[in-house]
């Protein structure tokens, strides 16, 4: 077992993840019990995550540093290294500021191979701090380090203590999860079992949760809600509803898609609501990314708890909310607020219905494990996400009928030349937005003002890190081409090249 201390890190629910994936059994403990759980439980290790604090902030999470004289190792992780170091009589300063991919180089010594013994010493690595250490404590070898950051790996070989200030956890860290293995298996000493997902185990789970109550279930067409709906149908067979609110803001042709799954793969009646005019009454006038999600969220629980009495007298609203939602949407003590994901943070105080969510605590490579393992076909499997609010945050500022009109035929361009360049597989979400700049361009030679079109595209596993992704030049050219010419008001056409970390996918 490895104790993972949460300090609220956007990752810190990642590490767990990818100590599972090996086969390590994790419990997660607040700073404030991290010390007597240890005590209690004995771990073979414990590993300190990141977090959006400083180590000098009035509230800043901290442990006791008696934690240090456990004989137990301990793997700090970005604001866990820091606070190691702060514990232990290191400096922190809030000097140099990494944000996304760095290359590390490590200079190995001895006791660090067991843990940085890695098949290259320079590689890439992910990092998000505004803070680091720059006089290491008593005991500390410095092992790696980045351009800015010399301290960027450590170690302190006798007590075990180990030091980084970038994500290990992060799929884009190279070599990330060998250092996590090698913590753990080498150092640690836990024996590695991997264990496969089990639909059959989450289905058991769904039947105890549910009983004999009715549910509601929302879907969107997406691969999260259709593997949620698949794994309640099986559960609980003639008490799932299924519900498909059309907000106009998903993308055409949503509801003969989900009409279409639901005849071939999940034996439950799908009921469309047609809440298009509701959605955007109630978005007028709003700017605000986060009153946004706020309003649609709740729009949409009124929508389901009034189709619940009208239908089916349900008590339970499922939905396919994953980790990935959770997290961003302030989902531990001390993570931050990143946004409040319609389906989470966005859900009323006053819930009235009881929520099932039965892939909650798995990321999106999980989803798609589990949906393959039921035997959904690879073309709902492997889907683009889309976010549940749709369109809407990817109209910056207010959605009106014509930018959702623009946005939805400049979108529709951008999925159809990824799709004949043959680049639909390679990158994991691409999508065109309305960027609420307004820009000058002179069309059959007269001027026009009007708005510019953002493009993204990335690589991704899991969401929680991304690339951008290199599309060929061509294919850009021809869709910025096509969306000048095609979309209303558009005067020009821009690439964002920004990864994740910092800039989040969508921009609002
Ligand atoms: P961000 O922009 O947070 O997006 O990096 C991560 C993933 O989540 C999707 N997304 C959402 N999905 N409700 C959703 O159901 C939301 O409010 C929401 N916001 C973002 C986004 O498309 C990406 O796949």
């Amino acid at each position: 077992m490895i104790l993972i201390v949460d300090f609220g890190s956007q990752t810190a629910h990642l590490i767990g993840r990818r100590l599972r994936q090996l086969g390590v059994e994790t419990m997660y403990a607040d700073p404030k019990s991290a010390l007597s759980t240890a005590k209690e439980i004995h771990p073979k290790g414990i590993i300190f995550s990141g977090g959006p604090s400083s180590v000098y902030g009035q509230d800043a999470p901290t442990v006791e540093p008696e934690i240090f004289d456990l004989s137990i190792p301990v793997l700090g992780i970005c604001y866990g290294w820091q606070l190691m170091a702060h514990l232990l009589g290191g400096e922190v300063k809030n000097t140099t500021k990494e944000y996304g991919p760095e290359l590390l180089r490590l200079s190995l010594t001895t006791c660090a191979e067991t843990i940085f013994s890695l098949p290259e010493k320079k590689f890439s690595v992910i990092m998000s701090h505004g803070d680091s250490v720059v006089r290491m404590p008593p005991g500390f070898t410095a092992i790696g380090s980045s351009k800015t950051v010399p301290f960027s790996a450590v170690a302190n070989c006798e007590k075990k203590l180990f030091g980084v200030q970038f994500h290990p956890e992060a799929d884009h860290t190279t070599y990330g999860m060998d250092i996590l293995k090698n913590f753990a298996a080498t150092v640690c000493k836990e024996p590695l079992n991997p264990l496969a997902l089990d639909p059959k185990i989450i289905i058991e789970t769904i039947r105890k949760t549910a009983g004999s109550q009715k549910v509601i279930c929302a879907v969107s067409g997406g691969i999260d809600s259709t593997v949620t709906a698949y794994l309640i149908a099986k559960a609980i067979g003639k008490n799932i509803h299924p519900i498909y609110v059309d907000s106009g803001l998903m993308r055409p042709g949503t509801d003969k898609r989900l009409k279409d799954i639901f005849s071939k793969h999940i034996d439950a009646h799908l009921l469309v609501v047609d809440a298009k005019n509701e959605f955007l009454t109630a978005l007028r006038g709003i700017t605000d990314p986060e009153m946004k999600r706020k309003t649609i969220g709740k729009l949409y629980i009124d929508i389901f708890s009034r189709e619940a009495k009208k239908h089916s007298d349900a008590t339970i609203l499922a939905q396919g909310t994953i980790y990935s939602d959770v997290i961003e949407s302030k989902g531990s003590t001390h993570a931050s607020n990143i946004k409040s994901h319609h389906n989470v943070g966005g859900l009323p105080d006053d819930l009235s219905l009881q929520l099932l969510e039965p892939v909650r605590n798995f990321y999106k490579d999980e989803v798609r494990q589990i949906g393959k393992l039921v035997g959904l076909p690879d073309d709902i499997v492997n889907q683009q996400p889309f976010p549940g609010p749709g369109y809407a945050v990817r109209i910056r500022g207010e959605v009106t009928e014509k930018r959702l009109q623009q946005v939805q035929i400049a979108d529709g361009i951008v999925m159809e030349e990824i799709q004949n360049a043959g680049l639909k597989d390679s990158v994991f979400q691409c999508f065109a937005l309305m960027s609420g700049a307004y820009s000058t361009a002179v069309k059959g030679d007269e001027r026009v003002f009007a708005e510019v079109v953002a493009i993204r595209a990335y690589e991704s596993k899991d969401i929680m890190t991304s690339r951008w992704a290199r599309i060929p030049y061509e294919v850009l050219e021809k869709i910025s081409t096509r969306i000048v010419n095609e979309v209303p008001d558009v005067s020009r056409v821009v690439y964002d090249i920004t990864s994740k970390p910092p800039a989040t996918m969508e921009w609002e």
